[in-house]
Parts: structure tokens; C-alpha cells; sequence
């Protein structure tokens, strides 16, 4: 069942470069240059064309995918985009106007404060995009229009697989939307189509790593607390890190942009705190080289994700993972391998059932 894996969990982390091929597939064609969300047709096609707004609206670890969303749609298509906790979102009387397209995004399908949430929006007479793994879900079907992720079950209860595959189809939106209004070159189109296409093959490089994570974990599994930090696109994927680490290794965690560490996190640091720095190179590189010697000069310890080739941060960092080059806007898609392999590792480490974390239910039906 778990196929010759220990752990639900890792069987479905290491499934990642089929499950993301898997929601590309019959979609996104990079040869042909071109890209169908068979579910997002006719009328809904052109209400998500010229939303005025986006909104996102999930929880947990869909929640993090909204918020990587959010800044792709908004370099390529200059919509304004909104992450919201359903929760939040729900019970504040949040304005909803014409023009605003609510996507729900949920692994489940069944998360109680992202249906009643999309629920209420709906009387108020917003447009539904879903974007949910379990086919026939509730927020599927309450949805007008949507783009399965197509990752195929998962059991354990740390989303993973779930989580890269709802990244590949919010990626696949973001194009078709810049596509449809223009605000994307056909050069760039092609590229990031080719990015996209690329990335399952990286992911699955990445993948490799994991005994050499296994040996950073047993040096850190005993630490108190852990700091994880990224900026732009990466800022979401140490959201992430910190909440995979959270509840499979019941370390306390925190993930922070990495400049907000300066105004407050930074008094935590000295040389029992890792760091775990997301710092593959993208726009935003220089600047978290300065945050990572800042953490250095004040003796903590720094476990960097970085992109080959790196030697800048290789000689500044304690450890350093290191992952195949990518587009700053799939990266994450990759980025977020080694946080959910160092978690996975750690919580095992520390004898625990990483598949069935203390407190925690794979889906969370009530509000
Ligand atoms: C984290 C995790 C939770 C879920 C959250 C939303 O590993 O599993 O944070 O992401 O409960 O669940 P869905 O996506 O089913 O709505």
C-alpha cells in the first residue's frame, strides 16, 4: 500500500514528479505552445479574464499556494489578488463586489471554513473558482468553474503532493489569465510554458537529496525552535517549511519574509537557532545573502536551499541543500521539496508517526 515506503508520507513526497506531470497533463502542451483548462470555459473564461479583483481563499497549507498565487498573478497579470484564511474571510463581512473572482483552493474539498466561506460569497454573488484535489468535493461542486490538481489521493496527513500540484494549476491559471488580456509577452508565455514543463524533472533531481537531509536533520532534530525565512516567491515556501516541521516534528517553527526578521525574530538568534534559509537565486538573491550574514553574525546557524552552482552562499551557511536551477515563478514548485524531506526526516528522527500527527485530522470539517 504504501509502496515499499515507510511512510504514506514519503510515498507521496516522492511521488511529486508524477503527481505535478500529472496536473500538466492534457493542459499544458509546450511544444504546441499552448494551454487548456477544460474546466474554466465560456462565460467564466472571460469573468477570469477581467476580474477586477482575484481573491484567494483557503487554509493551512492551501493558503500558502494562494499566497505564492498571488504574486504570479500579479507580475504577469496585473490583477490585484487577495489571500485571505477563510476563516478570517468569512466571518468579516468582507466586501465582495462585481468583478472579484473568489478562488477556493482545498486538497480536500471538504475543509469547513473554506466552504462556508466560498458559500457565503456566493449568496453576496461572487464567482467560484475551485481548485481542489478530491473529484465531486463539496467546494467543487458548489464551485462554478475550476481546475482539478489531479495529485490522486493523499493519505498522510501533512499535505505535500497536494500542495505542488495546486502550485502547477495556479501557475497554468496565471498564464491562460495573462495570455487572454495580454499582459504577457509570447517570448515569456513560451519560456515559462517550457519552465513549467521542466519542472517535474527537477523535482524529481531533487528528490535525490534526501539522505543527504536525513544527515542535516540529525544534526538539528534537537533543537527548540527553528526560523524559516525566503523572500518574493519563496517567502510562502518557508511559511511552509515551518508548518511541515510544526506538525510532523512538534518542533516549534516559525516562517517570516526575511527582511521582516530584523524587526522583531532577530532577538531569537544565537547559536542554538537553525535558520532555514529558501535562497535559490531569483530577483530578490542579493538581498537575502545580507540576511543570511546577518543571522551568521550573530552565531546561528544557517541551513540553506540554494541553486546550483551557488558559492556565495555555500561559503557563508553551515548547510546547504542544493536544487536545479528554475524560473523564480515555478521555483517554489521545487524549493519546497527539501522543507517537506527536512520535516518528514526530523519527525521520523524523533520517533514520531509522521503520518498521523498528534491533534491533526486530514480534513478539517469543522469551522
Ligand atoms: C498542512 C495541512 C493543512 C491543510 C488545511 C487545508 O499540511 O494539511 O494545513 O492544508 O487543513 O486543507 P484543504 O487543502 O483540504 O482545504
Amino acid at each position: 500500500e504504501k509502496g515499499g515506503y515507510d511512510h504514506f508520507m514519503l510515498k507521496e513526497i516522492f511521488e511529486q514528479p508524477q503527481t505535478i506531470f500529472d496536473s500538466l497533463r492534457g493542459r499544458l502542451d509546450a511544444k504546441q505552445g499552448t494551454l487548456t483548462l477544460g474546466g474554466i470555459r465560456g462565460e467564466y473564461e472571460d469573468m477570469l479574464k477581467n476580474a477586477k479583483r482575484i481573491i484567494m481563499v483557503a487554509c493551512g497549507t492551501s493558503w500558502h499556494a494562494g499566497l505564492i498565487a498571488e504574486y504570479v498573478i500579479e507580475e504577469l497579470c496585473r490583477i490585484p489578488v487577495e489571500v485571505e484564511y477563510a476563516s478570517e474571510f468569512r466571518y468579516r463581512n468582507p466586501v465582495i463586489g462585481e468583478g472579484d473572482v473568489i478562488i477556493a483552493i482545498s486538497q480536500s474539498g471538504e475543509t469547513a471554513d473554506t466552504l462556508v466561506a466560498i458559500e457565503a460569497a456566493k449568496k453576496k454573488g461572487a464567482i467560484i473558482l475551485g481548485v481542489c484535489n478530491v473529484v465531486g468535493s463539496s467546494i467543487a461542486r458548489l464551485s462554478h468553474a475550476g481546475a482539478y490538481t489531479h495529485a490522486g489521493p493523499e493519505i498522510g496527513v501533512a499535505s505535500t503532493k497536494a500542495f505542488t500540484a495546486q502550485l502547477a494549476v495556479l501557475n497554468m491559471i496565471a498564464l491562460k489569465i495573462a495570455k487572454d488580456r495580454g499582459t504577457i509577452t509570447d517570448q515569456r508565455y513560451q519560456y515559462l510554458l517550457n519552465e513549467l514543463d521542466a519542472i517535474s524533472d527537477k523535482v524529481a533531481t531533487a528528490l535525490k537529496l534526501s539522505d543527504s537531509i536525513a544527515a542535516i536533520a540529525a544534526k538539528y532534530k534537537d533543537a527548540r525552535d527553528f526560523l524559516y525565512l525566503g523572500r518574493g516567491y519563496n517567502f510562502p515556501v518557508a511559511l511552509e517549511g515551518a508548518l511541515k516541521l510544526k506538525e510532523i516534528s512538534y518542533i516549534h517553527a516559525e516562517g517570516y519574509p526575511a527582511a521582516e526578521m530584523k524587526h522583531g525574530p532577530i532577538a531569537l538568534v544565537d547559536e542554538h537557532l537553525p535558520v532555514v534559509f529558501v535562497a535559490t537565486k531569483d530577483s530578490y538573491y542579493e538581498k537575502i545573502v545580507s540576511n543570511i550574514q546577518e543571522i551568521k553574525a550573530r552565531k546561528g546557524k544557517v541551513i540553506a536551499v540554494v541553486t546550483e552552482g551557488d558559492e556565495t552562499i555555500r561559503g557563508l551557511a553551515d548547510d546547504v541543500i542544493v536544487v536545479p536551477e528554475a524560473d523564480e515563478l515555478v521555483a517554489p514548485i521545487l524549493s519546497v521539496i527539501p522543507m517537506q524531506l527536512l520535516a518528514y526526516h526530523v519527525g521520523v528522527q524523533k520517533g514520531y508517526d509522521v503520518d498521523k500527527p498528534r491533534n491533526l485530522a486530514k480534513s478539517v470539517t469543522v469551522e
